[in-house]
């Protein structure tokens, strides 16, 4: 199939191919979301938060709001990391105000029971959504893929639930732990096919988002966090070259250094708590990274945002850098503080 083609002009696309720029392309992690009123107004239209990600009209709508509202260099598609055990045939809802509930895999004999392989024609309203959203957008703006790790989906999985209640899977991955490779294995497998499907429907690059992995010991991370990307990222680019693919493992912190030496990504993502200064030092200098803005200081704003973007810009804009939270947008952020962000972007470097 056809390799992603480089927009013209798209300061996130060349930022992932090495380039270092004097003004920083700047997206943000849930910038679509809750704290938008137009994202509020749709979202009541559409039913239930599922209901919203499977349906390419709204789901358009929805990637666009922030692109149009604060001209950021990158729109992420809007839909969530936990269609993928729900198109494995696992029951998924979003509880209004608590957030996603599955049915718990407690065994095996549970994820046996799940399909073999994913269900891309479940998706498919997701990939014309990808496909709709490219035609739309400006072509120096990228559009940015997505799909959870697969440790941090089978958190969900086997827990039922996110929040802090990581430790069953890291429960099942002691007592059973080719058990629970088996389902690594089939949510590398689900996880290739849904980055190349959107790939292939028009997204410029994808992300990975490993949101628990940070919690593990050193031997559980390399087994369960930087192996699965690692034959993760390679997968996909056998069926689409070239792709290009960002690595967000949350938290790393010192683990970052042998995970980027392993995972063939074009950017590793850095959350709020990481250094930022050693994180660059044990990252090859052509190799982006993306981050680091704490997200309680953009619900803060004034002063104390603009230091912490400027914190950013100073440890990291030497090199390759997409600006960006070190996790996603809070709800009560005030979006006219998203604004601030992107001004301080574009003043400070430019
Ligand atoms: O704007 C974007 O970033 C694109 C869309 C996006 C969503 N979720 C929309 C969403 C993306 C990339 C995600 C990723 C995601 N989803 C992750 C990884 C990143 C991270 O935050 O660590 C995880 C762990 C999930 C699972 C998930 N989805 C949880 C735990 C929740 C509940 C918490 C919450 O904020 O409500 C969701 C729901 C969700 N995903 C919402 C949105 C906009 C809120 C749903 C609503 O409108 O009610």
């Amino acid at each position: 199939m056809s390799e992603p083609t480089k927009r013209d002009g798209s300061r996130f696309l060349d930022t992932l191919s090495g380039k270092t720029l004097s003004v920083p392309p700047v997206w943000l992690m849930r910038q679509a979301g809750r704290y938008l009123p137009e994202y509020r107004a749709l979202r009541a239209e559409a039913g239930s938060f599922l209901d919203l990600c499977y349906n390419p009209a709204l789901a358009t709508e929805v990637t666009l709001q922030p692109i149009r509202r604060f001209d950021l260099d990158a729109a992420i598609l809007f839909s969530d990391i936990l269609v993928v055990p729900h198109a494995l045939g696992q029951e998924v809802r979003f509880v209004e105000g608590e957030g996603p509930r599955l049915d718990p895999l407690t065994s095996r004999a549970d994820f046996r029971r799940l399909r073999e392989a994913i269900d891309l024609d479940m998706l498919s309203p997701v990939y014309e959504t990808v496909s709709r959203v490219r035609a739309e957008l400006a072509p120096d703006k990228a559009l940015i893929g997505f799909c959870g790790a697969p440790y941090t989906v089978a958190t969900y999985m086997v827990a039922g639930r996110g929040g802090d209640e990581q430790a069953p899977a890291r429960l099942m991955a002691y007592l059973d732990p080719d058990g629970f490779a088996e389902l690594i294995d089939r949510l590398v497998e689900a996880s290739v096919a849904h980055l190349v499907a959107q790939l292939r429907a028009g997204a410029d690059a994808v992300q990975i988002f490993d949101s628990w992995a940070g919690d593990l010991p050193p031997a559980e991370f390399a087994r369960w966090s930087t192996a699965p990307i690692k034959a993760l990222c390679e997968k996909v680019r056998e069926q689409v070259p070239g792709a290009k693919i960002l690595a967000f493992a949350r938290g790393a912190g010192a683990k970052l250094g042998g995970f980027a030496s392993a995972v063939p990504a074009d950017a590793f993502g850095l959350a709020t708590s990481e250094n930022l200064a050693a994180a660059r030092s044990v990252v090859p200098y052509d190799i982006a990274l993306q981050g680091a803005v704490d997200p309680i200081a953009l619900v803060a704003g004034g002063a104390a945002l603009d230091r912490a973007v400027d914190l950013v810009l100073e440890a990291l804009g030497g090199a390759p850098l997409i600006v960006n939270l070190g996790h996603g947008v809070r709800q009560q952020t005030p979006p006219e503080h998203v604004a601030q962000l992107v001004a301080r972007v574009r003043r400070r470097a430019g």
